[in-house]
């Protein structure tokens, strides 16, 4: 057992019978859906949405049986990793490119719970650089935009040679502020501006956060 495991297990255990639940995404994410596939396989009755193409697989590879955003109004459940955590709960999110999915799909449930391991707790956001969706056309523009308002280094985030397109068909710009002094006033500033989409604050959203550590114990975080 390993601390993404550990916390990936014990979030497996908000799921109950009958609930519509939201996947997220990355390597800890990877463990509530093994370990829901494993109770589904048990005859847990669920339905989900994934944040992600990689994690619709991985939901099907484990039974988990999908479903359209058509279906439901709102989500019961959603569990998701994060890149950093703050006291206040708010996060970095999007290390894995999904931050737009796991946005929506984050505050479109009655119950948004993180998972991740001891390392991603920090006193302050932005050691993990921020990323930003912003969409491709004049997407150079967007960037000059950011980098004018904004004086800390910004990169685009490639893929090998290319660009990084995202599952929206968007691009990336990782930025490295170092120390977020209020990530809701540079939430609320990202989005207004002309050209990006969303970006990885997920601030006021997340209800707990399950910490795992590499003995297997898991620890629940509530909001300061
Ligand atoms: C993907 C995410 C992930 O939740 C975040 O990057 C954490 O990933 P991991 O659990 O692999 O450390 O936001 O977009």
């Amino acid at each position: 057992m390993n601390a993404k495991q550990a916390a990936g297990y014990r979030a497996a255990e908000f799921v109950e019978d009958g609930m519509v639940i939201g996947l997220g995404t990355g390597s800890t994410a990877f463990y509530v859906i093994e370990k829901i596939g494993q109770r589904v396989a048990e005859g847990l009755k669920v339905s989900a949405i994934a944040t992600s193409k990689a994690s619709e697989e991985l939901a099907r590879k484990n039974n988990i049986p999908l479903i359209e955003a058509a279906d439901v109004t709102e989500l019961d459940l959603a569990i998701d990793g994060a890149d950093e955590f703050d006291p206040s709960l708010a996060l970095i999110k999007g290390g894995g490119g999904a931050l737009l999915r796991e946005k929506l799909v984050a505050i479109n449930s009655k119950r948004f719970i993180v998972i991740a391991g001891a390392d991603k707790r920090v006193e302050h956001l932005g050691k993990f650089k921020l990323p930003i969706e912003i969409i491709p056309f004049t997407y150079e523009w967007t960037l000059n935009q950011l980098r004018k308002k904004y004086d800390v280094p910004f990169e685009m985030r490639m893929n090998n040679d290319e660009l990084y397109v995202t599952d929206n068909g968007n691009y990336i710009v990782d930025a490295s502020f170092e120390k977020i002094e209020s990530p809701s006033t540079l939430s609320e500033e990202l989005k207004a501006m002309v050209g990006v989409v969303d970006h990885g604050l997920f601030v006021d959203i997340a209800e707990l956060v399950i910490v795992g550590y590499d003995d297997g114990s898991t620890e629940i975080v509530n909001k300061k």
